[in-house]
């Protein structure tokens, strides 16, 4: 009897052991902001995305407001990518008029799938 009491408290001891401290864990309970994906990023979808959110409203569709410049036309974009004016635009170095113009800044994982994209040769994906 004695020694079943035993086997009970060191059952619990492993118990509490290896699942006691698990809901303490901060990252496992509030996990971080799923991390920037650029695998694969897609001119069709990711960026798409991005451009109807940021961008067609002055260079899409029958918008005036892009000064001509047409970014839903592939070989459009396929130039100020290869040209590193689209990058230049959207990190704000200095050297291309700031974009998206007249707002904020995409954010930095917007920015870097467009990096991604055009390091894999801009593909019309
Ligand atoms: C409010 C309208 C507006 C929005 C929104 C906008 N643009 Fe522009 N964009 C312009 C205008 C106007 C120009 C012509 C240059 C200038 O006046 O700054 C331009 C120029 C450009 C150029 C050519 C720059 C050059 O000097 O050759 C690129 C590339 C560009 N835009 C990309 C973008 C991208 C990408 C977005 C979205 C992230 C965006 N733009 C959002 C209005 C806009």
């Amino acid at each position: 009897m004695k020694m079943k009491g035993f086997a009970f408290l060191i059952c619990c001891f492993f118990i509490a052991a290896f699942t006691g401290c698990y809901y303490d864990k901060a990252n496992l309970v509030y996990p971080k902001a799923p991390a920037c994906d650029t695998t694969n990023v897609r001119l069709s979808v990711e960026l798409n995305n991005i451009m109807k959110a940021n961008c067609f409203s002055c260079h899409g569709g029958t918008a005036d407001q892009g000064a001509g410049i047409q970014l839903e036309d592939y070989a459009t974009i396929q130039d100020f990518a290869n040209t590193g004016i689209l990058m230049s635009a959207l990190i704000q170095d200095g050297s291309i008029s700031p974009m998206p113009k007249g707002a904020a800044k995409l954010s930095d994982c917007d920015i870097n799938k467009f990096d991604a994209w055009i390091k894999r040769g801009a593909p019309q994906n």
